[in-house]
């Protein structure tokens, strides 16, 4: 059914004005001063956003939904994962295919992809995960590529799991440069990580407080700048996930600034919760353990700063979902070892209001870098064309935002399918009042109202 968004103030990262758009089919085909419903098609549903924003859909850039992970498997289905996002105000997801070691790339292809198509109600696409590098999957990536996944992940961490060596780091940046994709890597010492963690252990110091200090922000400040060294040397184009600190910030600015084609990322639990999270008594910081860690409250400012300044360029969430009860304590006393508890913040529903509450409404970011960070800078460095935008031609991924909305965040209705919230009780200001994508309505106020596995593998560029 054709849409027509009757008076709301649009904004996209460069723009702030007031006119009403129209929809048919899966574009938007006309933004007007004023449109009249009677010259629009018959059956056109009009939408009432006076008073409201209206926003280009927002990307999520890093999330997990189906993640074999230390010894688990993440808790969200596409099907709760896609509503999650959908409710929040996401309209797009891309996802990190995580191979094991001896897994072949096509084939962990298709499964991750089996799990999203017909299932999301929101669209969707991944990063190729690579885990090892030999000339049999080299063969395998570039088909990868040619489906339109033109990305790769890799992880210089997670030592003997999911992590990669020099030569493979050397021979994925090669590749990528040949085939003009990007590669977006997790960047912590491994060898570091994994010495300080049997020290810390050894000394007795087991629970969740412990995890910060076993990854201190100088590990992954050497991960950053280990594979900005390796970047500069193949020239190819390369994006650091989930940076938590200035000290991994600066080490990547200082390679952009001297020619090496890079951008940062920050997730929102590093905006917004500190390592006092963590640090709960009765097991609860397990709740916050995700790597790299949750820092100290100056580096949270810190962070907010580099995403002022565009330094950051995206916020993602590094969606990965894992139950309290059953799974976090896999590293409980009494045999308690907080290497052992599965890695990840539950947050792919809460991104867009609480980088709104806590960004926007607190004067941090303005509006415009709101929608940059979550939205358009996603869909450039990706090649999601269509989409992180409001233009006629674009694709009808739109939220009618109302700033006026009060709410606060409870586990027990939220979508995701966590046992818990890392922000329960938390005091929200905004909701996503109308969500579309490719011109469905897909929640109103927060419900999901859409038809269930509509969302698609959107085509990307280089
Ligand atoms: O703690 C995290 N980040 N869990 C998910 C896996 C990853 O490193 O992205
Ligand atoms: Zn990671
Ligand atoms: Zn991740």
């Amino acid at each position: 059914m054709p849409l027509l968004f009757k008076n709301p103030r649009i904004i996209t990262s460069t723009d702030d004005y007031g006119a009403d758009v129209y929809c048919v089919g899966e574009q938007i085909t006309r933004i007007e001063r004023s449109i009249d419903p009677k010259s629009c098609a018959p059956g056109t549903e009009v939408i009432d956003a006076s008073g409201k924003y209206l926003f280009p859909g927002f990307i999520d850039p890093h999330v997990h939904v189906y993640l074999p992970f230390m010894g688990t498997y993440a808790k969200d289905t596409w099907e709760t994962a896609s509503r999650a996002a959908l409710v929040g105000g996401t309209t797009t997801l891309i996802e990190m295919i995580c191979p094991g070691k001896g897994d072949e790339p096509m084939a962990a292809f298709e499964t991750w992809l089996s799990k999203a198509s017909g299932v999301s109600s929101c669209d969707f696409s991944f990063h190729m995960g690579v885990t090892r590098f030999d000339p049999a999957v080299e063969r395998q990536f570039r088909e990868i590529v040619k489906r339109g996944v033109t990305s790769f992940k890799v992880f210089l961490a997670y030592k003997g799991a999911l992590g990669v060596d020099d030569r493979e780091l050397f021979h994925t940046l090669r590749l990528a440069k040949e085939l003009g994709v990007v590669v977006t890597a997790h960047c912590e010492n491994e060898t570091l990580v994994s010495e300080l963690q049997s020290q810390l252990l050894a000394a007795g110091k087991t629970g969740p407080e412990w995890h910060e200090p076993s990854r201190p922000p100088r590990v992954e400040a050497e991960g950053v700048h280990h594979l900005m060294t390796f970047a500069e040397l193949t020239g190819a184009e390369v994006y650091v996930v989930h940076t938590s600190c200035d000290e991994a910030v600066g080490e990547a600015t200082r390679a952009i600034s001297r020619g090496v084609n890079a951008h940062i990322e920050v997730v929102l639990p590093h905006l917004i919760l500190d390592k006092s999270f963590a640090e709960r008594p009765g097991f609860e910081g397990a709740k916050y353990v995700m790597s790299p860690p949750l820092r100290d409250k100056q580096q949270t400012e810190r962070m907010w700063n580099h995403l002022r300044s565009r330094a950051v360029s995206t916020v993602g969430t590094d969606h990965a979902p894992f139950d309290f009860e059953t799974q976090k304590v896999m590293g409980k006393p009494p045999a308690g070892d907080f290497t052992k508890i599965p890695n990840g913040i539950p947050s792919v529903e809460n991104r867009v209001d609480l980088l709104f509450t806590h960004g926007v409404c607190t004067g941090r970011i303005d509006l415009h870098t709101f929608v940059d960070a979550a939205s358009t800078q996603a869909a450039r460095v990706f090649g999601l064309h269509g989409k992180g935008t409001i233009a006629v031609g674009a694709d009808a991924d739109l939220v009618v935002y109302d700033p006026g909305y009060r709410g606060a965040i409870r586990a027990k209705s939220h979508q995701m399918a966590t046992d818990y919230s890392a922000f329960e009780g938390w005091e929200t200001k905004g909701r996503a009042s109308v969500v579309t994508v490719r011109g469905r309505v897909m929640a109103r106020d927060g419900e999901f109202v859409g038809k269930p596995g509509t969302g698609r593998l959107v085509p990307r560029g280089r």
